[in-house]
């Protein structure tokens, strides 16, 4: 069975293990490039050909370890904790499962992961996994989680998206005013944000609570923005190194920091719990913004 299709998804299969999918939209002339390995989707390009999502030239995509960049799935644990960092999703074969596209259709791909042996050794509850990236002029992804055991189970989740940007110093986030966020450079304070524009210009690790669907992050160096649309997952989190952390980061260079900003959807603070044979989906659409005026509107 093969899942490619002319001119619309192509596969290539990897020496180390897995494979890299890359979907084209015609119509709209944008392409995506996905990993098997943790189903990281690791380039969004406009017809222009620009990588939207920030990737490390130091990421590992030999599938030894969570690629660094794109947007790595965070299952079913956020941070750290008794699973490794971020849970087990980032860093296992995703298997294809399914592929389509149309006239009139985004070009879609279904990636799936599976409770095993391995995993069940680590966080011992049975589940299936299903991503769906869904491609035209908008990047949209879809995760469902169901519970295939017979007890129910609680878990969090997110889409770990990395923003590329020109210059962290001239990127605004909006619009997070009077969102309470647990701010985990504090001992997770809790805090209210109280800038309509979020500005970066030093560490920054928070979890905003509950935050409005429609995020904007805007790139003041290149006039263009992303904005995140998200329904499913109540959270978001805002991520930026800066210059300790990243130069302790194997897979970032000293100045990557400045090039990539993280704003997650996520459902983190309030887990979700899964009855047997019930599902979530937490869906996540980024859609590029042109923010320079036009002649006529200045
Ligand atoms: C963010 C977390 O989501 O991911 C940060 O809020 C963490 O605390 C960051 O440092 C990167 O995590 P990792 O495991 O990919 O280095």
């Amino acid at each position: 069975m093969t899942y490619e299709i002319p001119g619309a998804i192509e596969i290539t299969p990897l020496f180390d293990s897995g494979a890299k999918i890359n979907l084209f939209h015609a119509a709209s002339g944008t392409s995506v490039e996905i990993y098997t390995f943790g189903a990281t989707v690791t380039a969004w390009r406009a017809r222009t050909g620009e990588n939207s999502l920030f990737l490390s030239e130091k990421a590992d995509l030999s599938g030894a370890q969570a690629i660094r960049g794109g947007i790595p799935i965070i299952f079913p644990q956020f941070g750290n904790g008794p699973l490794p960092a971020h849970g087990l999703a980032r860093n296992r074969d995703w298997e294809l499962v399914l592929s389509e596209m149309g006239p009139h259709l985004p070009t879609t791909v279904t990636l799936k992961l599976e409770s095993n042996r391995k995993t069940l050794a680590i966080w011992p509850h049975k589940f299936l996994a299903e991503y769906t990236i869904s491609l035209d002029e908008t990047l949209r992804t879809e995760l469902r989680i169901t519970n295939t055991g017979d007890t129910d189970f609680s878990f969090q989740a997110a889409l770990h998206s990395y923003f590329s940007i020109a210059d962290i110093e001239r990127v605004a986030i909006s619009d997070l005013s009077t969102v309470t966020y647990i701010d985990k450079l504090a001992a997770l304070e809790h805090k209210t944000e109280n800038n309509s524009e979020l500005r970066i210009s030093s560490e920054t690790d928070r979890v905003y609570l509950n935050s409005p669907n429609t995020i904007l992050v805007r790139d003041e160096t290149s006039g263009t923005g992303i904005a995140m649309e998200k329904s499913g997952f109540a959270d978001a989190v805002v991520w930026n190194p800066w210059i300790e952390k990243s130069a302790g980061m194997k897979d970032l260079s000293a100045d990557d920091f400045k090039k990539f900003v993280c704003v997650e959807a996520g459902q983190i603070d309030t887990p979700v719990t899964l009855a047997p044979g019930l599902n979530w989906i937490g869906i996540q659409e980024l859609q590029r913004i042109d923010l320079q005026p036009r002649w006529g509107e200045i």
